[in-house]
């Protein structure tokens, strides 16, 4: 019986979240946190980590199985080291290293083709959310600028509806930060969905979503040349902005003021509504003690490290 395994990283939004929905630029770094899909070939049914495959439990695998799999019952083991519902791209690196494990099983592996199929599986999975920022970047790694439009460094392009997103390789600065988990469940479908409501009612929330690209297009330099102080300016105006467009959480709020006493800056990452924020730091301790004190869940990671990696026997 055939047999496939294959890795993802998760990812943190560094800046843009949200804004990249509607087209502005957004930055997605991968983690050295990772999540490995085993398949193997057998049995009666398909099972995930030895129960029956569930539509509502496992929908991500569901979704990219349906999507690329015609062949017979499929026995999936999964393992990840990246906290589930906490804007650190489990899903996204679930789907990925599922889909990676799926193509490596027919010799069809290839990043492009990953990044693909599992944007398809987790747009059915999660019923139509938006970008394919955490799927391109646990496919390809290292870090990811997605914009509405081509730049240098482009990877491949993604058509969805309307909106076209171009993704492009970023070289990652050697940048420590302290990733602080309120303990909130967001759920990133609900806090798309409240944006978009908002967009649709208000020139004043298309001006938010204008400034958080304005603000993700200035960091590009920043990161770079590594301009700590900078970058931490723009995080801190990224966080107020997300604010202002209803995506932040009181406990977002407090782990991002308690984290800037050590921090260069701090911002919520990903959807919000609850799951984690984010620090830029020179002092991880301090700033994770910091975090911990006021009930958050911190830890320390580093940015950068290669994408999906697959192999079979
Ligand atoms: O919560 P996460 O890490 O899945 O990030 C969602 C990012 C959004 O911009 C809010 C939505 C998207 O698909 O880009």
């Amino acid at each position: 019986m055939a047999a496939a395994r294959a890795s993802a990283p998760g990812k943190v939004i560094l800046f843009g979240e949200h804004a990249v929905v509607y087209g502005e630029p957004a930055i997605a770094v991968a983690l050295s946190l990772r999540t490995e899909v085993i398949v193997k070939e057998g049995g009666d049914q398909h099972r995930v980590n030895g129960a029956p495959l569930s539509p509502y439990h496992h929908a991500y695998i569901k979704d990219a199985i349906d999507g690329l799999w015609k062949g017979g019952p499929l026995d999936v083991r999964t393992d990840s080291r990246i906290p589930s519902a906490s804007g650190l791209g489990s899903s996204a690196a679930l789907s990925v290293a599922t889909v990676g494990a799926l193509l490596q099983l027919q010799g069809r592996f290839a990043e492009e083709l990953v990044a693909r199929e599992a944007y398809n599986a987790e747009v059915s999975a999660q019923k139509g959310r938006g970008s394919p920022t955490d799927t391109s970047t646990a496919s390809h790694g290292h870090a990811v600028l997605v914009d509405g439009q081509k730049r240098d460094g482009l990877l491949w392009d993604v058509q969805r509806g309307e909106r076209r997103w171009y993704l492009h390789h970023l070289d990652v600065p050697p940048l420590t930060l302290v990733v602080g988990h309120t303990g909130v469940r967001g759920r990133t479908a609900d806090e798309v969905a409240k944006v978009a409501r908002f967009v649709k009612r208000t020139g004043f929330a298309r001006e938010v979503i204008r400034d958080l690209g304005r603000v993700a297009r200035s960091a590009i330099p920043l990161l770079a040349r590594q301009d700590k102080p900078a970058l931490g300016q723009r995080m801190d105006e990224a966080h107020n902005l997300l604010r202002i467009l209803g995506v932040s959480h009181p406990r977002l709020d407090e782990l991002c003021d308690a984290a800037r006493k050590h921090a260069y800056g701090a911002k919520l990452t990903g959807s919000g509504g609850g799951g984690s924020m984010i620090a830029l730091t020179d002092q991880p301790e301090a700033c994770a003690a910091a975090i911990r004190k006021r009930g958050g869940t911190p830890f320390t990671v580093q940015l950068g490290g290669p994408g999906v990696s697959a192999s079979s026997w």
